[in-house]
């Protein structure tokens, strides 16, 4: 079938674009030294996998459901991090993790035992407390933050059976924000080094974009690793794997105009595929849109399909007023995307129940792992 031939919604995932940035992951990973593996809670489309295998075997998972598919479909090291782990799922994320990083100390001395009996190498999650992020909802070192013990916690030295340490703090982030958060995490941290196995420097590194200084990411990797050569250093990207690989394509199905304003109403929705755009929030490129001055200077807004109010976006030139039928192509619509249209981070959905008159209640529905793997391929 050739793309002409599609019918509209549907996102599409374009192999070279993938395949693209695996070669340059693939590169930086053996330039620098560091593992890079894939976080999965940016891309869980799991058909993909066949193509992701032949770079990269080694994941990080946040859930069970992750876990499981990481293991099913990709078959390499799976390093695990849930913000909390509870008794009725830790055997379970330890009988398919072959790396385990604790939230806080007070998981670790919950878990930590069970971790170091089944042969699991467990790590803590620290905060660095150096925040590069200028949108809180995707900061995890701003303050409050429930991620990661602090350095104050850990004045007495870390605990006996720690073999890693694990700081995320990045998102979208260049080398110099990375460097930044390195000289951080070692001030705070570096003493703490010396016995320890791994250092996982977490996600955000978005090395696929264009303008990344790869040779300077390179650089800060080797200089870390010629400071503590017997760590390993892990890296642990989503983003970058499936930066600009993948579209959502749409059509107009109708175009409405109030207060002067135009709205191309489209047969997608903001809130509903591609959510992010409404939560970050951000403009999504749109391929058939055209700078104003190319434009007739008319505002467009395009609006989803659902009944939210706010449910569209804007605003976008047209070189053509849109129309009913014409395709509306929203660009880069793969990493995150469709892992939030889905069950995200993997995490169990709850189940639904309805209470009858008398108190009794009756379970509707209950979500499974097969729920979660096949509302994705
Ligand atoms: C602990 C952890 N690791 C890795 C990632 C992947 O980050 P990114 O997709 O920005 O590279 C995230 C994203 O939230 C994360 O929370």
């Amino acid at each position: 079938m050739k793309p002409n031939e599609l019918s509209t919604p549907y996102y599409i995932v374009y192999e070279d674009k993938l395949r693209r940035n695996l070669e340059l992951i693939t590169s930086v990973s053996r330039q620098s030294g560091a593992k890079i593996i894939m976080a999965f809670k940016a891309n869980a489309l799991w058909r993909t996998f066949e193509i992701i295998k032949e770079y990269c075997r080694n994941c990080t998972a946040s859930s069970v459901n992750e876990l499981r598919l990481g293991k099913e479909c990709l078959g390499g090291e799976i390093h695990t991090y849930s913000p909390a782990y509870t008794d009725s799922n830790i055997d379970e994320y330890l009988s398919l993790s072959t790396h385990i990083t604790f939230n806080s100390l007070s998981q670790w001395k919950r878990f930590g035992a069970k971790a170091v009996e089944a042969g699991v190498s467990a790590g803590l999650r620290v905060n660095p407390k150096c925040s590069v992020i200028d949108t809180d909802l995707y900061n995890p070192a701003k303050p409050g933050s429930r991620f990661g013990v602090s350095a104050e916690e850990l004045s007495e030295g870390l605990p006996q059976g720690i073999e890693g340490l694990h700081f995320h703090a990045l998102c979208e982030s260049s080398s110099y924000d990375l460097e930044k958060v390195l000289a951080a995490f070692e001030s705070k941290f570096g003493y703490l080094l010396a016995n320890l196995k791994w250092v996982n420097f977490g996600g955000g590194h978005l090395m696929t974009r264009e303008g990344y200084d790869t040779d300077h990411l390179i650089k800060v990797i080797r200089d870390f690793r010629s400071r503590y050569p017997h760590l390993e250093v892990i890296m642990e990207p989503g983003s970058a794997f499936t930066w600009q690989t993948g579209d959502l394509v749409s059509s107009v199905v109708d175009v409405v105009e109030d207060d002067g304003i135009p709205t191309a109403i489209l047969d997608v929705s903001f809130a509903c595929h591609m959510p992010d755009t409404l939560e970050m929030p951000y403009l999504p490129a749109v391929e058939e849109s055209v700078a104003e001055e190319l434009s007739n200077g008319k505002a467009w807004r395009l609006g989803g399909n659902s009944c939210l109010s706010g449910d569209f976006k804007g605003d976008y030139f047209f070189a053509k007023a849109p129309q009913a039928g014409d395709i509306i192509t929203l660009k880069d619509m793969n990493h995150y995307t469709t892992v939030k249209t889905t069950m995200f981070n993997g995490i169990p959905h709850p189940d639904i129940v309805l209470c009858r008159s008398n108190g009794e209640c009756e379970i509707l529905r209950h979500f499974d792992y097969n729920d979660y793997k096949n509302r994705m391929s």
